[in-house]
């Protein structure tokens, strides 16, 4: 082994000197806000039994926690969450103790990545408020989101949001319209990510459609556009939900904190954990939420001990890397960046450039671009930069773009962490398993024997979740381009691509065995800019994209 690499500590951090410092200083003011407000530390065991973990049903358990057995050969689990030691402590230490507890931690998760940049080791700071009346959850709930908000105020100023949404809103809607099962998920996950024009296309009832428009500030104008999803329904316990959400944030208000607060009906979250209101911390200059939390009733019964619960944490990583470049500060202070759109190169830049002409903007500097890659349109109100596909989701998601241009074959690969706007309807061609002609329209003769397929592939998680859905067990192999030449030589049995004009498959002798979904032109764009730049990227897709 060379000498430098005991320098690499991918996916986790040394913090030395002053970053040490500045990240001490982070954990210490919340630490400092927390104990002022009556919460008291709890620390939990770096690793635990396997089981404690696994009692939250909405945590994805397989290869995103470390595991091992101890000298005793259990399984064993490195601390992958915060809450739900917490949890186990409520229910299980604490039955002498005088209700509610207020408690808060300050340590450190451990999560293998599924993918890109997130830290596998990260700090996180956070709050529980367990075990108050039932009959009171919505003073519990005040108080959790005043002292979140307290710590975001501590650190950033006035520079963030916090919204809030109810994870009940979601499946008091699916019982009432009698919606549930395989159905269920997939309008969630919809709404989840903002994908517009799938749920408009789909034949669902109204108020699934309406749910991931309604987001707004806490005026009272806003909040009053709440009471539409009320009257659609005509449901009672809708309405419970809209008013319990309503007199949050009126209560929120009247404490200061007006400013930074938003509701979005969209956030439905992960469904079996929040039982009440759910709420995330967007800080500008950071793509993803700093801070989450909500309601979570029924996790201590998974204990043996059923007591009502609300808290939130933060990441103290995403909030020393917005400290330490002052990201959020620049953000605020300097000149208003344009509204940033990546677009992807090629077949889709041509007939967006066409689109954008079409409505009234001028692209000549884009049709002449020699070596360039960014450029201001419309007298600098958007600029465009221009890149590969892969890439416009990685800039989207880290928030340095905030909109996207980009077909859903890459979203479907690669899009989890975008909402999707609009689907722009050009750029349209087919996401297909093809292959040799004897398996022509004929996916059960692929699929089917007992030797295992292998399938070439630039989506190999598309690939991998279309075989799933077959019960097929097959191969990936990775292939960049002319993916088609892997079968023609044997590499492979098949490949799953897209499929535009049928060209490139007919003229190398290769046929469509089924299609899998249809592709085209999306519009996705970074979930802290949907909040913090709502007017102008409304604004942009009403006058720029007419959508
Ligand atoms: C895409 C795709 C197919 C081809 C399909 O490749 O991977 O090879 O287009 O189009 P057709 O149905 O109209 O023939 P692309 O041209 O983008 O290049 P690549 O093979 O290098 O990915």
């Amino acid at each position: 082994m060379k000498s430098t690499d005991y320098g690499r500590t991918d996916g986790r951090r040394d913090y030395i000197f002053g970053d040490a410092e500045l990240r001490r200083g982070i954990c210490e003011k919340l630490i400092s806000l927390m104990r002022d407000s009556g919460y008291k530390e709890t620390v939990t065991p770096t690793a635990e039994s396997y089981e404690v973990f696994s009692a939250d049903p909405t945590r994805p358990m397989g290869n995103s926690v470390y595991k091992f057995t101890d000298e005793q050969n259990r399984l064993m689990a490195l601390r992958c969450d915060c809450t739900v030691p917490i949890a186990r402590i409520a229910a299980t230490k604490l039955t002498d103790t005088p209700l509610p507890y207020r408690m808060f931690y300050c340590q450190n998760v451990f999560s293998a990545p599924s993918s890109g940049n997130r830290l596998t080791e990260e700090t996180q700071c956070g709050a529980e408020l367990i075990g108050t009346d039932p009959q009171s959850s919505i003073e519990a709930d005040t108080e959790i989101l005043e002292l979140a908000a307290k710590c975001m105020k501590a650190l950033f100023g006035e520079n963030f949001s916090i919204e809030i949404g109810h994870g009940r809103l979601f499946t008091t809607l699916a019982e009432l319209y009698g919606i549930d099962g395989e159905t269920a998920e997939a309008v969630r996950k919809l709404i989840e990510t903002k994908n517009f024009a799938s749920i408009e296309s789909m034949d669902i009832p109204k108020p699934f459609k309406m749910l991931p428009k309604m987001f707004g500030n806490a005026s009272s104008e806003d909040l009053a556009s709440l009471d539409k999803l009320t009257e659609e329904t005509g449901s009672e316990k809708i309405k419970e939900i809209i008013d319990y959400i309503k007199t949050i944030i009126i209560k929120l208000k009247e404490k200061g904190y007006g400013n930074c607060l938003s509701f979005d009906l969209g956030l439905v979250g992960r469904l079996d954990y929040y039982t009440g209101i759910i709420f995330g911390g967007f800080v500008k200059g950071l793509g993803h939420s700093v801070l989450l939390g909500g309601r979570y009733d029924s996790l201590t019964a998974k204990f043996g001990r059923k007591l009502a619960a609300t808290g939130f944490g933060v990441t103290v990583d995403d909030i020393f890397d917005l400290l330490k470049d002052k990201k959020e500060e620049n953000a605020e202070k300097g000149p208003a960046r344009p509204v940033r759109i990546a677009l992807t190169k090629g077949r889709l830049e041509t007939k967006t450039v066409e689109m954008l002409e079409k409505n009234g903007i001028d692209c000549s500097s884009l049709k002449n671009k020699g070596r360039k890659l960014v450029f201001p349109l419309d007298n600098g109100r958007f600029e465009v930069m221009l890149v590969k596909s892969r890439d416009v989701i990685t800039y989207v998601e880290h928030g340095v773009c905030d909109l996207g241009i980009v077909g859903s074959d890459t979203i479907a690969e690669y899009g989890t962490a975008v909402y999707e706007l609009a689907n722009l309807g050009f750029g349209k061609c087919r996401m297909a398993l093809a292959g040799t002609a004897k398996y022509k329209n004929d996916p059960d003769s692929f699929f089917g024997g007992y030797s295992k397929k292998v399938i070439a592939t630039k989506f190999v998680n598309v690939a991998k979740r279309y075989a799933a859905s077959k019960k097929a067990d097959v191969e990936t192999v990775s292939i960049e381009g002319s993916v088609e030449l892997a079968p023609i030589l044997g590499l492979a049995d098949g490949i799953v691509d897209i499929v535009e004009t049928g060209d490139t498959l007919r003229e190398n002798g290769l046929e469509i065995i089924e299609e899998i979904f249809p592709v085209s032109a999306r519009i996705v764009a970074n979930i802290a800019a949907t909040k913090l730049r709502k007017k102008e990227i409304d604004e942009i897709l009403s006058d720029v994209f007419k959508v």
